[in-house]
């Protein structure tokens, strides 16, 4: 079996993050988002995994390189994001006839893939999909079942009206038979070529279509506040593991890697990340904190937020549920006139 991991798609929903930056390689906890997806494939035992690239191909392939998985990795550039199926399309000399598993980008699912490709495999589906209950599922693919549960009656991409509380999860399991079913389907509404489409297809056809329930939780990382879940989750299943000599107080499972440097003055409560040669002096970061590399952090409290890559935090008074992007400043500053000084990017939030 192959994996197809898509990372391509413009991100709008999380800029301005995505401005300078594809949206799969924003981190949470301190790794990038689709490092997740290729860990889930890799421990899976899928060992050739084709990666779908959009206009930020060379970040995204840089980023992957700087690894060394135990697979082999290809990328399959797709350009403009005309769709889930459409990605399925370009990669058609990728997978050959082998069986695949499809598993958006920026989808994190705590539980794996193992036991969802052992269901697939079993049934001898010809695909097989994820589903899980949500509060409100007008954002994703719906399914609708048979009266006995059994098998999938309809999908729905985003209704307005959904069938059932059951949403499609970004992991696909297909057998050769999807090629016939992308090249049949037509753009939806939103003039995309949907993979919702394209199994209703196989079902209208009378293939068969299996599906697994998701137990652990699951997030679909596609806004901020999405992102501060997934950072909250994964932070959860953190261990303790100080590698540099600290004075500060530190409590719980708090990870520091090394070259970090952080005074006595300052009171860390896990569960928090900080990345390598961090500084931070006379500070408190509370629980569900993941700070990056090469950040600076004086005179400030930071709580329930991601702070990523080179930012620099000075005497700016408490933070909390903020995700700050790479080098940004936030400083107290003390010249005239006083005042708030802002330089910010488009599409940036700032609640005061
Ligand atoms: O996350 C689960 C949902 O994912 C499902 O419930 C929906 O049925 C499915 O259509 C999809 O909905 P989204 O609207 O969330 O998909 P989005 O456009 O955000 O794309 C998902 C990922 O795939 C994202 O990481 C970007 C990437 N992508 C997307 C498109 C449209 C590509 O690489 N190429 C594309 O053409």
């Amino acid at each position: 079996m192959r994996a197809l991991i898509l990372s391509g798609g413009h991100g709008t929903r999380l800029r301005p993050l995505t401005y300078s930056q594809q949206k799969q390689l924003i981190p949470v906890a301190n790794k990038p988002i689709l490092f997740y997806a290729i860990e889930d494939v890799i421990e899976a035992g899928i060992d050739e995994i084709g990666i779908v690239v959009g206009p930020n191909k060379e970040q995204v392939m840089e980023t992957v390189r700087g690894v060394d998985w135990d697979a082999d990795i290809e990328f399959i550039y797709q350009g403009e994001p005309k769709g889930l199926a459409h990605a399925i399309l370009v990669a058609r000399d990728y997978l050959g006839d082998d069986d695949f598993v499809m598993y958006l980008g920026d989808n994190i699912l705590k539980e794996g893939i193992v036991k969802h490709k052992k269901h697939f495999e079993k049934g001898n589906f010809d695909a097989s999909i994820l589903l899980q209950e949500v509060p409100d599922p007008r954002q994703f693919g719906v399914a609708e079942l048979s009266d006995d549960g059994k098998t999938i009656k309809r999908l729905v991409e985003k209704p307005k009206e959904p069938p059932s509380n059951l949403a499609l999860v970004g992991i696909y399991f297909f057998k050769p038979v999807i090629h016939e079913a992308v090249k049949n389907i037509k753009p939806s509404w939103r003039n995309e070529l949907e993979i919702t489409d394209a199994i209703q297809w196989l079902i209208d056809h009378g293939y068969r279509v299996g599906w697994t329930k998701v137990t652990g939780w699951w997030k679909d990382t596609g806004k901020p506040e999405d992102l501060l879940e997934a950072n909250r989750l994964i932070l959860d299943d953190i261990q303790r593991n100080i590698q540099v000599n600290t004075k500060a107080q530190i409590h719980g499972r708090v990870i520091i890697e090394k070259g970090a440097k952080i005074d006595e003055n300052t009171v860390i409560k896990g569960p928090v990340v900080i990345g390598k040669n961090v500084v931070i002096r006379n500070s408190y970061i509370g629980p569900y904190t993941s700070i990056g590399d090469n950040c600076i952090i004086e005179d400030t409290e930071i709580e329930d937020s991601i702070i990523l890559e080179g930012s620099e935090i000075q005497n700016a008074g408490r933070i909390v549920e903020s995700l700050i992007g790479r080098r940004v400043k936030i400083i107290n500053g003390t010249s005239h006139p006083l005042g708030r000084k802002l330089v910010i990017g488009d599409n940036s939030r700032l609640i005061l």
